[in-house]
This record gives C-alpha cells, sequence and structure tokens, in this order.
C-alpha cells in the first residue's frame, strides 16, 4: 500500500488518544507513530523501522505477533458466526469452550465466567456482583472496597477510582464514595527505611487491621489487588503478604478479588498469580493474556461461594440485570481458544519463566550498580529498573525533569521499547512469552547504554 501522507495531519485532527498529552499532541509536539506491521517480539512502523516491544504492547501480548493459528480461529469465527449475543442462555461452540479452559486452568474453587471486553469492564462486573451478592445476603451496609495506592485495576468511574494513581483521578472527580486506600506492598519506597522485608509485611497487616477497625468490618466488602503490582511500579510482594492479608480478610468475612488482568496465563511463569502467592480469590479478573490483545476479551471468574449466592439472587428477583450486547463476543472467544491451546502448544510459560528468570539476571548484573538505579525488581516475564537521583537515603528525581521518559526515549531510538511506568522514574519490562535470550540481552544491553546517555551525560 502507499505511504498515505495525509495520515499524520488525519491523526492529530481526528483521533483523541488515551493516555497522552492531548494539547502537545495536537500542536505536534509529540511523535505520532504509526505501527503497521509486527512478527514475533518485533514491531515495525509504516517508516519501516523496527523496535524490539520489550512491553508486549501493554502487557498483553503474550503469545507473540503474527501468530497466524489465532488470526485464522478469528478468521474462521467471522465468517461462521460473526456475531451472536449471549444473553437468555444463547452461547456459541467458542464461547461455551473457552470458559471450559478458563475454569481447568483456575486456582480451585471457581465455579463461571462471566466475558466482557476490557479488564476495566470486567472489574466493574465484580464490584456490581460483589453489592448484589451482599444485598443478596441481607447485609446491604457491607459495601465498601479497599484498594491498594498505586494498584491499577482500570480507569472507568468505579474501576479508575480503585486505581490508586494520582493520574487517574485528578480533575476527574474520583476516587467515588465506597473506594478506601490502604498502602502498596512497595518495599523499596516503604517509609521506615530500617524494617526488614518480613517486618514491613507485618506493618501492612497492621495497618489492613487499623483500616478495618476504623471503618469497622461491616461496611465492608472487599478487598481487591494484583499477586504483583502492575502499573503501579512491578512491584513484587514482600514475603508473606498474600497469605497474611488472606488471614485477615478471613477473619472479617471481606472477599478478595484478584485482578489478574496482566499476571493471568503464565506472566509470572505460572497459570496464575493467585496460585503463585497462596492467595484463595472469590472473583478473578481476567484480560489482556486471555487472547494475547489479539481481540478485545476479558472475563470475571466467580468463585463457587458468591456463585450460590447469585443463583439463589436471581431465583429471588428474576433474572441478572446485568449484561452487554458484546459479552462473550464470538470472536474474542475464538482468539482466547487458539491462544490458550497455542501457548500450552508451544510450551510458552515455561520459556516465560525461563526467559524472564534470565532476563532479570542479565539486568541485575548489567545495571544494579548504575549510581542512579536503586532498584532493579522482577519476576516472571516482568522487570523494572526504579531510578533514583542518589541511592543514600532512596533520594528520587524530580519528576518535572521526566527522567525515566527520557530514558525510555533514548531505548527506543536504539530500537527498544521499555515503559516509563506512570508514577516514578520506573522502567518496566513486560515483553511477548517468545523472548529469545539473545533478545533479552539486546534489552539489556540498550538499557545500560540508554542509562549511560541519559545520566552520565
Ligand atoms: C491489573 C489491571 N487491571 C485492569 C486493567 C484494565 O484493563 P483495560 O485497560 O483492558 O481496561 C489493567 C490494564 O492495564 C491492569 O493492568
Amino acid at each position: 500500500m502507499l505511504k498515505n501522507d495525509m495520515l499524520e495531519q488525519w491523526d492529530r485532527e481526528n483521533f483523541f488518544h488515551p493516555s497522552t498529552h492531548l494539547a502537545q499532541h495536537a500542536r505536534g509536539e509529540t511523535p505520532t507513530r504509526v505501527i503497521k506491521t509486527a512478527q514475533g517480539c518485533h514491531i515495525t512502523d509504516r517508516d519501516g523501522n523496527q523496535s524490539l516491544d520489550a512491553f508486549a504492547g501493554l502487557y498483553c501480548v503474550n503469545a507473540g505477533y503474527g501468530r497466524s493459528e489465532i488470526a485464522e480461529a478469528i478468521a474462521q469465527q467471522a465468517h461462521e458466526l460473526a456475531y451472536y449475543h449471549s444473553y437468555v442462555g444463547h452461547g456459541t461452540e467458542a464461547s461455551i469452550t473457552l470458559s471450559k479452559m478458563i475454569l481447568d486452568r483456575a486456582p480451585k474453587g471457581m465455579s463461571k465466567v462471566y466475558f466482557g471486553q476490557s479488564g476495566s469492564d470486567a472489574n466493574e462486573t465484580n464490584i456490581k456482583l460483589i453489592w448484589y451478592y451482599n444485598n443478596i445476603m441481607g447485609r446491604p451496609e457491607k459495601k465498601k472496597i479497599i484498594s491498594r495506592w498505586r494498584g491499577y485495576h482500570g480507569s472507568g468511574l468505579m474501576t479508575g477510582s480503585l486505581t490508586g494513581l494520582e493520574g487517574f483521578h485528578r480533575k476527574f472527580d474520583l476516587p467515588l464514595p465506597y473506594v478506601i486506600h490502604t498502602d502498596a506492598p512497595y518495599y523499596y519506597r516503604r517509609e521506615t527505611e530500617d524494617l526488614t522485608p518480613e517486618q514491613f509485611t507485618d506493618h501492612l497487616v497492621a495497618q489492613l487491621e487499623a483500616l478495618i477497625e476504623r471503618e469497622g468490618a461491616d461496611t465492608i466488602a472487599a478487598f481487591i489487588g494484583e499477586p504483583v503490582l502492575g502499573t503501579g511500579g512491578i512491584v513484587p510482594p514482600p514475603p508473606g503478604y498474600w497469605p497474611a492479608i488472606q488471614n485477615v480478610l478471613d477473619r472479617h468475612d471481606i472477599l478478595l478479588v484478584a485482578d489478574e488482568v496482566v499476571t493471568g496465563f503464565g506472566r509470572l511463569g505460572s497459570m496464575f498469580g493467585s496460585d503463585h502467592y497462596g492467595m484463595r480469590p472469590d472473583l478473578i479478573t481476567i484480560a489482556k493474556g486471555l487472547t494475547s490483545a489479539y481481540a478485545p476479551l476479558s472475563g470475571s471468574i466467580v468463585g463457587e461461594k458468591m456463585w450460590k449466592i447469585l443463583e439463589q439472587g436471581t431465583d429471588e428477583n428474576g433474572p441478572i440485570g446485568h449484561g452487554w450486547t458484546y459479552s462473550a463476543h464470538p470472536i474474542g472467544a475464538a482468539a482466547g481458544v487458539a491462544n490458550l491451546k497455542l501457548i500450552d502448544e508451544l510450551g510458552l510459560i515455561e520459556n516465560a519463566k525461563n526467559v524472564g528468570t534470565y532476563l532479570n539476571q542479565q539486568m541485575q548484573a548489567a545495571v544494579a550498580d548504575h549510581p542512579n538505579v536503586g532498584e532493579v525488581r522482577g519476576t516472571g516475564m516482568l522487570c523494572a529498573v526504579e531510578l533514583v537521583e542518589n541511592r543514600a537515603g532512596r533520594q528520587f528525581f524530580d519528576p518535572a525533569r521526566k527522567i525515566g521518559p527520557a530514558v525510555s526515549a533514548e531505548m527506543a531510538k536504539q530500537g527498544v521499547i521499555a515503559r516509563a511506568m506512570p508514577q516514578g522514574d520506573i522502567l518496566g519490562y513486560a515483553p511477548p512469552f517468545c523472548l529469545t535470550r539473545e533478545e533479552a540481552d539486546t534489552i539489556v544491553s540498550v538499557t545500560a547504554d540508554a542509562l549511560n546517555t541519559v545520566l552520565n551525560a
């Protein structure tokens, strides 16, 4: 196809980009990049520039780009049946098969899957189900949801409220009532320097207990958390965190929502983060890795305890008043079936574990001693490099200097995409599961180079 030279102008005139500085983009101060093709871990723009995508889009193209098995499943589904709804007991072969495949892989005690389109809408579903559950249980006061600062759960009204990042609240009149935040399990940013990781866990647990005491357990419905904090900085929890939190929630009859939008289907090197960390969730949010983003599809996996009450609720009140035109869209479901099969057949979760471990080790070895690197952390196919002005006393850069974005931009110039995480000068890495060791080496060497170029200048 001929290069369409109006495209950039059309972009600035017509396209409202998410998570973008709208004014700068409209004025042409930030670049437009038009991505045209992709294969494996590499994307190519319409000018022919190739980049190694070390963030798998938005940590979602887990199977890697250009998988014809998934593309063909989508095409076949579109030819055979592009759409039918899933209301009042309707389904398609793909949506029914996929729900079975998900339950076969899910942690113990899960019962059904409700399908949506995005991680945000799946979490909106979760909150509605939690409120419905407590109304049917005859405890209409038990409605508040505890989330963590730096947690990310979407950018809708309720999910944007649950998200604990200021940029998602500012000028949007969020968070809404019913949402309360507690501290993130972010050891590197702990307030008290001399706590061990174990003591930090104890501190967070005591803080949660105090919060529940203050608010009243009879007003708190649920706690939501990502097994590993994602957008808030890619932070694995300190030792013993989840079992200890689970224990507090159990004692106060508070439901647990495991938001596995990033971690679900293998990113930690195991199928689900809940199993990996000993969480016993009542609801699990899934999206991204469910289809490797070949088509939009998300899900709320509902545990047995809640499911029984939802059934009771419909006996008492009639059909559940929740559903969307595109719930369980057949094209998304066909992509999901093909994607999960492919991940199994190619052993991609095993590869994520092995090459992810290698990436983390090599990153440690290459940059952990740099004077502006505060911490290198990660697990599975997730890694982060946190930058500081001064390691002593964990002195962070002034955010206005935008050091993280500068390093990420320098890396992009050298052909590697790492994400400048939105809060803090943190470089994030979440490559496709098919990453090779050679590609991991490239990510590491370009990171080291870019750090030197930006910070030793
Ligand atoms: C943990 C988590 N939950 C929810 C979401 C929201 O998903 P979506 O952007 O598909 O609405 C994200 C997106 O990054 C996420 O990382």
